[in-house]
């Protein structure tokens, strides 16, 4: 049973009125807070917004300075957590120019996340538009080098009133944030602690889609990850508490001695673009590629027997970043003696360089913002 709202025509268009900031960060304090941004602290000068309520569906398109929301204590996503979210990048090219990496399968996921939270669903050329429009204003903000602006778009429930319902009220907001690498030292081999106390997300609940409520729950894990010195946690299946799902914000794969790789399949996961993209790069270097449950025991064994060469976690955010170590309450192990592998390496050459624009894009997965 859908939620309805009204006027959210797939093809709506929408145009932004653009009032650039009237006092932005200045040439010097901007280049002083790009030379080591580290990961989501550093913000540009500008925000888009757009707005939604029932009668009037989406309106208000703009794009402004970034500035505090003023939120009265009664506004649903404050109580419900009503709210989705999504994390794509923008690149700088040799050329001067600027890439998106399929944006548009973001505005999909998107409008799959709106739905399963019963939120008013953005039209994905609205969401591509805001996302293009922060990139042109705070193209000056985008590092060069390996760094990237992270584009973050997320919609929160507005409605001021402390029922339990759907919101009739959304605000739609993108910000961005210059960023390095999602990990201190770049792509360096991480560990990961096996959490046996929490799970991420059950058959039925929200673990395919991107709501805040998920990472909030992850919070926990990831902090018992911490205490026993590991960079992130790995989260098992809330039935039989075996299988292999994901990390806090990243898929994982596994490279096998037979030259082919695994990875755990959709359902309870967040289906990621990354993923996506790495199966097609990998089956088409004539590697295959199952998405085929795989459980901590085989793992572990694996690792043992040498029949698992390599594991790598990837997302956006952290790209892919090989998995040297796995801790858990019953022990640890390491993966092909801890060192990054040359399949997880290899991959990740082969994505940064299409996402550059280094690479022949022959998927249609750049779109050229500049
Ligand atoms: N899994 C989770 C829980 C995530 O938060 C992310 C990051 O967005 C991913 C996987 C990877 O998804 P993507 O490759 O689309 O960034
Ligand atoms: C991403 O890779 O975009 C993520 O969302 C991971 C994390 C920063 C939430």
């Amino acid at each position: 049973m859908g939620v309805s709202f009204d006027k959210v025509d797939g093809a709506m268009w929408l145009d932004f009125d653009v009032q650039p900031a009237a006092n932005p960060v200045s040439a010097t304090d901007r280049a002083a807070r790009l030379a080591d941004p580290g990961f989501g602290r550093v913000f540009t000068d500008h925000m888009a917004i757009v707005r939604y309520s029932q009668g009037k569906g989406w309106h208000g398109a703009r794009v402004e300075s970034r500035a505090n929301f003023p939120l009265d204590p009664a506004t649903a996503v404050l109580h419900y957590a009503q709210e989705i979210f999504e994390g794509l990048k923008a690149y700088k090219r040799e050329d001067g120019g600027v890439n998106l990496f399929r944006p548009d399968a973001n505005a999909r996921r998107f409008r799959d996340s709106a739905d399963r939270m019963a939120m008013a669903p953005l039209p994905e050329p609205v969401f591509i538009e805001a996302v293009e429009q922060i990139v042109r204003i705070d193209r000056d903000w985008i590092p060069g080098g390996e760094g990237s602006l992270y584009l973050r778009p997320f919609m929160i429930a507005n409605e001021v009133f402390l029922g339990v319902k759907p919101s009739a009220d959304y605000i739609f907001a993108v910000i961005a944030s210059p960023v390095g690498s999602y990990f201190k030292g770049g792509p360096a081999p991480v560990s990961i602690w096996v959490s046996e106390n929490y799970t991420r997300a059950a058959i039925g609940g929200t673990g395919a889609v991107k709501c805040g409520g998920n990472y909030a729950a992850s919070l926990r894990a990831q902090a018992e990850a911490i205490e026993h010195g590991c960079d992130q946690v790995v989260f098992l299946d809330a039935v039989e508490r075996r299988y292999i799902e994901e990390l806090g914000g990243m898929n994982v794969f596994f490279v096998f001695d037979d030259g082919t790789l695994s990875t755990p399949p959709l359902g309870t996961i967040l289906p990621g673009i990354t993923r996506d993209s790495i199966i097609a790069l990998a089956r088409e270097a004539g590697t295959p590629v199952r998405e085929a449950p795989y459980t901590i025991e085989e793992w572990r064994a694996d690792a043992a027997s040498g029949k698992l060469k390599e594991a790598f976690a990837c997302g956006t955010a952290a790209v892919i970043s090989p998995i040297g170590k796995v801790c858990s309450a019953s022990g640890d192990f390491t993966i092909g003696g801890g060192a990054a592998g040359p399949v997880a390496m290899g991959l990740r050459k082969k994505l940064v360089d299409i996402q550059y624009g280094r690479a022949a894009d022959s998927h249609g997965w750049i779109r050229k913002v500049l």
